[in-house]
């Protein structure tokens, strides 16, 4: 059968090809006058950058360098998205995006202590996560914004406060907090705070991506978009709500100096390597990639530049061979961890092979705060917090997101189905609960290294779906 075709005018940008961004405004809000709000977002839609938008800006930015222009082109992206309280307060029946069980309905807030394993104080009202202030609040929606420049997002955002007449004397929205993300400057552009190559897989989508680098297998496009194959709810979603995605926002934290002390302290002796080589050693074997982007199952125990950089080869792996053995990449790894690829998708029978495709998420975040200072990098301790706007896309967070977290990355025992005696404990990045790992040492495999540092905090987040231009003019503009 031929592949779906994909409404790229009706599809939020963000969610298939990631809105071009330098930096990035989340502005997280509360909707304060239902009737208002509703006139607003008619006059706020037409702002909103569709997929087929992106194209076209890709396409100016790609033209705008031929130039050999050294400035960039003033780009900006705008999306929105709702929570299920968004959609209570508006009064629309969301019942179609899931059921009551759904993490999207039950809300990350619960979610967090519940599944995600995000630590808690036990309060009057039950567990509570440790969370930033604002996000204990309740949050109806979030607006993106992406540009090249702070100037360009500044305007874009005096531009929608406008239309929801913030600090007017009728608002239709109340802004509980706004977070800003920047790309890392210089060599840096495109690597997370620990220093490593980021967004390097994602998902190529059936019938969106033409040409699809080496890699794992494409994915069904609705495993991403609402309302397409691949998507488990496809039979019964309203109409409002195809072409949507939804939103998994998280407010990490990353303890950068403590995390460079932590390898500073655990050379990996190996070979004739020197400390700082069996350091940066021991840094990609809890990632599964070099700094660089180079995946140490094909480059185990040197970093390959070249490699790093050849979008033919940089994801072309599948930990062939080592169903068994954590020789080359620990199974806790956290790539292996959340793409485990072989480790379910060769497992013989009775137990596989296991298609990993409905758990692949596709992944935006973002960078925020700044650079270490000279006096962290002296202490070892963290004085600014940095971290990464997480988000991701999908059509399911149950087999999504939260899958990744709570099934994979909180569990000593994942992956299944080999028959090395050592578990592979958590994922030294994410993984949440009692942190050790096996592997690190490729001499001995079944040495653990426990009592990890929590490298990475989560302070707040929330579930969302991002509408589709229709559902947002239609359904919930008037
Ligand atoms: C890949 C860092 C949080 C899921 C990666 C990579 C890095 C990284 C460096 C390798 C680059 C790439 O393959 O594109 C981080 C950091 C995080 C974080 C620093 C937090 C601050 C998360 C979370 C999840 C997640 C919360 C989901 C629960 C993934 C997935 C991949 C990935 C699915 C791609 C794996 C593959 O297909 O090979 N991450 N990550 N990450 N991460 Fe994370």
């Amino acid at each position: 059968t031929p592949p779906d075709t994909l409404d790229l005018n009706n599809i939020q940008g963000d969610i298939l090809s990631g809105l071009p961004k330098k930096t990035q405004l989340y502005i997280f809000f509360q909707i304060v006058d239902v009737t208002k709000f509703r006139a607003d977002l008619a006059r706020f839609v037409p702002l909103v950058k569709t997929v087929a938008g992106v194209l076209k800006d890709r396409q100016l930015i790609k033209e705008h360098k031929k130039k050999g222009h050294k400035t960039l082109i003033p780009l900006v992206g705008v999306n929105i998205a709702f929570s299920h309280l968004g959609f209570v307060k508006l009064g629309i029946d969301d019942s179609s995006l899931g059921p009551a069980t759904d993490p999207f309905i039950i809300g990350q807030f619960k979610d967090s202590v519940q599944n995600l394993g995000d630590a808690g104080t036990q309060t009057a009202s039950g567990l509570v996560p440790n969370w930033d202030p604002a996000f204990v609040q309740p949050l109806h929606g979030v607006i993106l914004i992406s540009g090249e420049s702070h100037e360009t997002l500044q305007k874009k955002k005096l531009e929608i406060e406008c239309i929801f007449g913030v600090r007017t004397i009728q608002p239709s929205i109340f802004q509980v907090t706004s977070l800003r993300g920047d790309v890392r400057p210089g060599a840096e552009s495109g690597h997370e705070h620990f220093g490593f190559l980021d967004g390097i897989s994602n998902p190529a989508v059936i019938g969106f991506d033409k040409d699809p680098n080496p890699g794992p297998v494409s994915v069904n496009p609705g495993v991403i978009v609402t309302g397409y194959t691949g998507d488990p709810s496809q039979a019964t979603r309203a109409s409002w709500a195809v072409d949507g995605s939804f939103l998994v926002f998280r407010y990490l934290f990353q303890q950068v100096p403590e995390f460079n002390d932590f390898l500073r302290k655990n050379p990996i002796a190996f070979q004739d390597l020197t400390p700082e080589e069996g350091s940066d050693l021991l840094g990609a074997r809890l990632v599964g990639r070099w700094k660089s982007g180079a995946p140490i199952d094909l480059s185990p125990f040197k970093n390959d530049p070249v490699l790093a950089v050849d979008p033919k080869r940089n994801n072309d792996f599948k930990f062939e061979g080592e169903i068994n053995s954590q020789f080359r990449c620990p199974f806790a790894a956290h790539v292996r961890k959340t793409n485990p690829r072989n480790d379910l998708e060769a497992l013989p029978p009775p137990v596989g092979p296991i298609s990993v495709q409905k758990n692949r998420i596709m992944r935006r975040g973002v960078q925020f705060g700044p650079e270490l200072t000279k006096e962290e990098k002296k202490t070892a301790k963290t004085e600014c917090g940095r971290g990464l706007l997480f988000a991701c896309y999908q059509t399911s967070i149950t087999n999504g997101f939260q899958f990744l977290q709570k099934t994979w990355a909180n569990n000593p025992k994942f992956p299944i189905g080999q028959t090395q005696p050592e578990e592979p404990g958590l994922d030294p990045l994410i993984g949440q609960g009692v942190r050790s790992m096996s592997g690190t040492d490729p001499n001995n495999e079944e040495k653990v290294i426990s009592g990890m540092p929590d490298f990475i905090i989560p302070r707040g987040g929330e579930y969302f779906f991002s509408p589709s231009l229709k559902g947002l003019r239609e359904t919930l503009a008037s």
